[in-house]
């Protein structure tokens, strides 16, 4: 129930995520016994790599507390969206929290609206989708690998969140959402290999008041012929783009000085060039200057966003 609400004490049952490091988390779960592979009941120990965690001994103990491990300590933090992201059990390619806000943002989540996801895959988006539109909002998400829907069923159970949302399982190119999901989310989100298959079915779920749409796709050619079909239907502000972390580099930098009256007026008739006999290329400076790296690492996908607009005919 950990993702419910902020709590002040781990209770039974509880995900935690036992920090060691920025680069090293794992999300526990707090019960004091496990049945191993013998089918026996025994006490649930944790391995890191500071060693050993007796679960059992975390149950009660303050969220943000440090706890002992037996060759070092970590902390016990309650879980969020961007700490369960790090952590959770992969059983799909997910989306992470730099392209996750751009899609929040975009698409305008908030608390009451409802939105409509496929696949649901490991639910990493899922989660974020969840805190925004609670506690009056709702998440229909749809998945057609019949144990990852219901892996991910059972997950939102454990996390406090069934309330909020709905699995199903569903091939939503073929067959669309339901028919009682027509005209009534305010945002489609669709991570698929091929999102134009769904777009005429996103078209029928979303609102006529400005429904947004989203599409997340790692190549580019499945962007376009998802924007084909938007343009097709009639859909508009429709715009690709990719979330990419640029670093900027802030140093003191010593630098030749160049002296530009020199330049203009050599004393030989010749024109002036900067060598070593240069008195100009001589002198230095500090500067405190600021740069990008040449290449930009990180591609994860790219996001075409679209608006279905108010006055369209169904
Ligand atoms: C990359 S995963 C989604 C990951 C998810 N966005 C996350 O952050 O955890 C894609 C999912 O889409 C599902 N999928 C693919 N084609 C589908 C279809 N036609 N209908 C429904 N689900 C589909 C796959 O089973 C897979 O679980």
């Amino acid at each position: 129930m950990s993702f419910l609400k902020p709590k002040t004490h781990i209770e039974q049952g509880d995900v935690v995520i036992l920090y060691l490091s920025v680069n090293s988390m794992h999300a526990i779960e707090a019960v004091p016994t496990i049945v191993n592979k013998k089918g026996e009941t025994i006490a649930n120990i944790f391995q890191t790599s500071y060693g050993s965690l007796k679960v059992e001994s975390i149950i009660g103990v303050e969220y943000g507390s440090r706890v002992e491990l037996s060759k070092g300590w970590a902390y016990v933090l309650q879980p969020n969206p961007e700490l369960w992201t790090q952590t959770l059990p992969h059983r799909t390619q997910i989306i992470y929290t730099p392209d996750i806000s751009m899609i929040l943002h975009q698409l305008e989540v908030r608390p009451g609206a409802v939105v409509i996801e496929s696949g649901t895959g490991s639910g990493s988006l899922s989660h974020y989708f969840l805190r925004a539109l609670k506690p009056t909002g709702h998440l229909h998400t749809f998945d057609f690998h019949e144990a990852r829907a219901d892996q991910a069923r059972e997950e939102f159970k454990r996390h406090g969140l069934a309330e909020f949302v709905t699995v199903y399982h569903r091939d939503v190119c073929n067959l669309g959402f339901t028919s009682e999901l027509d005209g009534v989310a305010d945002a489609i989100f669709l991570d698929l290999p091929s999102p134009d298959l769904a777009v005429p079915h996103a078209f029928k779920a979303l609102k006529l008041s400005g429904g947004r749409f989203c599409s997340f796709s790692p190549c580019i050619e499945q962007s376009q012929r998802c924007i084909q079909e938007l343009t097709k239907l009639g859909f508009n502000e429709i715009c690709s783009m990719e979330v990419l972390q640029q670093e900027n580099v802030v140093k003191t930098r010593t630098v030749p000085v160049i002296d530009l009256e020199f330049l203009k007026s050599p004393k030989t008739s010749e024109t002036p060039t900067i060598n070593e006999d240069n008195k100009a290329n001589k002198e230095s400076k500090k500067y405190l200057t600021s740069s990008n790296p040449q290449i930009l690492p990180g591609h994860t996908g790219f996001l075409t966003f679209a608006t279905l607009p108010p006055n369209i005919a169904k």
